[in-house]
């Protein structure tokens, strides 16, 4: 058993210069993307090659759970919980999150069945006191969902076939590796810690360690002199930066939860996934350090995408009918 369960990063294209010397993610050599001299930029190439490894994806209408880690305002649940019921929600407004899942669906295993559209939002559990602490390792967060699914009153339900549990730490506590290499990644549990093979992903708020790492461009590192950050589309840095993050390991654990399904690279210890591939990138002609063409709100807020009652800024996954990243309503182009 790997001692390190794999990590799956979220960090900006821009930021990738400050973080060329940590071991994770594996990142893609961005200058074999052709960014330049392409008319489609969205990190198109020829040279990924995202290939299909005959394991599972999430075919079935996902649950997702949710683990609320330390205490969390309901304001900033709402947006979070809004994001995930806009998934299915074809009737939200264009550009919309329904729209930018459609790309996902686009994956399928070998029996034929693609990624389902249907998700819903499942059962809730407060872990307000911090049950493992405030400072929690790469398995210790699957120490948290066995106490979640076992606890006595109100446990959450498990759901091994369609359950997608999504543990959401406060922002005082320090996750194993967050803000240096990850933002959020996704694994599935070990029988031997939690009884089951589930597939969870984690994402913390940043607000208080590295905002302008985990909740960039709403928040810029201090290094970047002069760079304004960017409104935010709920006024929220930390939840809404959380978005994308979530948006990103939502696409990549519904095509490869178990992590032998939708991969590029030879090496399934340090996969890159179809949220990898399409770090930064926001809009059409994104890549490079440049987010792409966003939306701007009369607030002035930015966003990219209409959820059912909010907007999100919501990064691209990538799209292995075409070779480069696509976002809501690709399929019209
Ligand atoms: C990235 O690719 C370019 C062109 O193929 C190569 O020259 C460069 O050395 C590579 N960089 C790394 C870090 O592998
Ligand atoms: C299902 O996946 C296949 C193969 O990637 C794709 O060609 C097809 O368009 C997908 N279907 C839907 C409804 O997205």
């Amino acid at each position: 058993m790997q001692a390190a369960p794999l990590l799956l990063c979220f960090l900006t294209l821009s930021l990738t210069t400050l973080l060329t010397a940590t071991p994770y993610p594996l990142k893609p050599n961005t200058s074999d993307l052709e960014f330049r001299g392409s008319k489609k930029f969205e990190g198109s190439s020829t040279f990924v090659h995202m290939r299909y490894h005959m394991g599972p994806v999430l075919t079935a209408t996902i649950t997702v759970h949710t683990i609320w880690y330390g205490p969390w305002q309901k304001s900033q649940k709402k947006i979070i919980r809004e994001f995930i019921g806009s998934i299915s929600a074809l009737n939200a407004k264009q550009p919309s999150v329904a729209g930018w899942w459609e790309t996902v669906k686009l994956y399928n295993d070998q029996t034929g069945a693609n990624v389902t559209g249907e998700v819903r939002f499942g059962q809730e559990k407060n872990d307000r006191f911090y049950s493992h602490g405030k400072s929690l390792t790469r398995l210790s967060i699957q120490s948290v969902i066995k106490s979640a699914v076992t606890a006595r009153t109100n446990p959450l339900p498990v759901n091994p076939q369609n359950g997608l549990y999504l543990v959401l730490t406060s922002d005082d506590v320090y996750v194993q590796d967050f803000c240096g290499q990850v933002c959020g990644f996704h694994y599935f549990t070990f029988p031997s810690i939690v009884g089951y093979t589930l597939p969870y992903a984690w994402v913390g708020n940043s607000a208080k360690f590295c905002p302008g790492i985990c909740a960039y461009p709403f928040a810029v590192p201090e290094y970047m002199v002069g760079v304004q950050p960017l409104k935010s589309p709920n006024g929220d840095v930390g939840v809404d930066g959380m978005i994308s993050v979530i948006g990103h390991e939502m696409a990549e654990l519904a095509t490869n939860p178990l992590v032998n399904a939708w991969y590029a690279g030879e090496d399934p210890v340090a996969p890159v996934e179809i949220g990898d591939l399409c770090e930064g990138i926001y809009g059409s002609g994104g890549g490079g350090s440049y987010m792409g063409q966003v939306l701007e709100g009369k607030d002035g807020a930015t966003y990219n995408m209409n959820g059912i009652r909010r907007r999100y800024l919501v990064q691209w996954v990538w799209n292995h009918i075409v070779s480069y990243c696509t976002g809501p309503n690709a399929l019209d182009q």
